[in-house]
Parts: C-alpha cells; structure tokens; sequence
C-alpha cells in the first residue's frame, strides 16, 4: 500500500515570523493525523526556523528549489548539501520554474541526480500547459517531460511525481477527478515500462492545480492519486488540516475496503 502525501507548496510566501506563525498554528493538530505524510515546504530562509519547531513530530518539510552544484562560486544559490541535514524533500521542476527562471528538462534531471545523491527525495513536478491539453498533446508531452527528467536515472530512489496541468496552477480551475485519475494512470504505466511493474506500483503519485479542502474528496477517492501538492489552500491553517484529514480518512476507508 502507498503512504498517501500532502505537500504544502508555500511558493514565494511568508516571512520568517509568518512562516513561524503558520506552523505554530497547525502543528499540534497536524502531528495527530496519521496514515498520511504531511510535508510543508516554506522559503529556503524559514527552513531552519520551521525544522526547529516541528522536530519530533511527524511533519515533514521540504524545500521548493535547489541548485545542482555541491558547492562553489555560484552566488546566491543553495546546494543539497546545504539541504541535506534540514529537510526530506525538495520540490524539482515545478511549472512556475519552468516559466519563469527557464528550467529545461536538462536543468530539472541535473537536479533529480543531484537531490538523489544525498538521500533526499525529489518531487518531481510535470505537467501540460493548456493549449497542450487542447489539441490533446498531454500524454506526448508527460512522456518527454518523464524521459527529460529521468534520463540516466537507474534508481528512483523515494522520487515521488507530481501531475499538476499548468492551467490548474493557482487558476481555480482544477482538473477534475477522472481527468487527474487518467492521466495519472498514464504515468504509472509509463514508469512502469522504463523500471517495471513493481516500483510504479510502488511510486507515489500526486495531484496539484487548485487543490482545496472542497475537491480534495474528489481526487483522494480515485485510485491512483496517492495525495496532493497544495499551492495556495496550504497557507491557510484550517484549509490545509481540512485536506489532510480528509485525505488520512479516506484512503484509511478505501485501503480497508480493499
Ligand atoms: P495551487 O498551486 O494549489 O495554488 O494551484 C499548486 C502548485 O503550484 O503546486
């Protein structure tokens, strides 16, 4: 049985203090919610805060970018190995970076070899943009973006996909459940042929675009979505414990029903 996840993906949001204050919030109810993983990835400079104030409890935290490099002349950047020791995960290739900073899949599958080869886990975000999905390109172009990514990668290490359609992003208009469920069943059977039946069955696949704590039902009851990547409902202390109960209750339903 896969572990489901929520991640809070806090893109470029809160300070130090409102990051502190955040977490300060949620955590005690947060660390009661079992049969999921419950991951927050604040900024790079709230890392070390936020680590501090939810050690020993079973929140997870991640970090939303990285640098490939170890270490060096390469002002401003931040290297795993910085990452190493603060958190478990780290958000790789996400769509706004693709965007805005020019992420190739060259950068992006730089990034997975670096992430991999200090014992954190990637989560790799892919997904098509709109004018993709409507002249019906999404499986073609998941595909390349899967062989970019994870070319020359033989261990998938704790690599966990995220499917977030670029027009879900922070628009309000999230895929629906049996879009998500497809095409999410696409990419198991994709990374089912390039490293077997055994580790996709394994892979932990996410759903992100708009996810709030009124859709979140819709997704978790489908089969191959295993949790979420939240953008904007993770701010929200209240939303983003909403979402991760109802996660934890669900597949908590479906998995003793099976
Ligand atoms: P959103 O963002 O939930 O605000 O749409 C999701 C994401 O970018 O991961």
């Amino acid at each position: 049985m896969r572990v489901p996840m929520i991640a809070g993906n806090w893109k470029m949001n809160t300070t130090v203090g409102e990051a502190v204050g955040l977490v300060n919030e949620m955590r005690s109810r947060l660390d009661k919610i079992d049969n999921v993983d419950k991951v927050i990835c604040p900024p790079f400079i709230s890392l070390a805060a936020v680590g501090e104030l939810i050690k020993g409890s079973s929140i997870k935290l991640g970090a939303q970018n990285i640098y490939f490099e170890e270490r060096g002349a390469y002002t401003g950047e931040i290297s795993p190995l910085m990452l190493a020791d603060l958190c478990q995960f780290v958000i790789i290739g996400h769509s706004e970076r693709r965007q805005y900073f020019n992420e190739t899949g060259d950068i992006i599958n730089k990034k997975i070899q670096a992430v991999l080869r200090v014992g954190l886990k990637p989560i790799l975000c892919i997904g098509e943009r709109l004018e993709e999905n409507e002249a019906g390109r999404t499986e073609e172009v998941i595909t390349e973006q899967l062989n970019l990514s994870l070319a020359g990668i033989d261990s998938l290490g704790g690599l966990i996909i995220a499917y977030e359609p670029v027009w879900a992003i922070g628009t309000g208009k999230a895929a629906t459940g049996k879009q998500a469920n497809n095409t999410i069943g696409f990419i198991r059977q994709t990374i089912s042929q390039k490293y077997g039946k055994r580790i996709a069955q394994d892979l932990r696949i996410l759903y992100g675009g708009s996810v709030t704590a009124d859709n979140i039902a819709e997704f978790i009851n489908q089969p191959e979505i295993d949790g979420a990547l939240v953008g904007g409902a993770s701010l929200k202390a209240t939303e983003f414990l909403s979402i991760v109960k109802q996660t934890s209750e669900i597949k908590g339903c479906l998995s003793r029903e099976a």
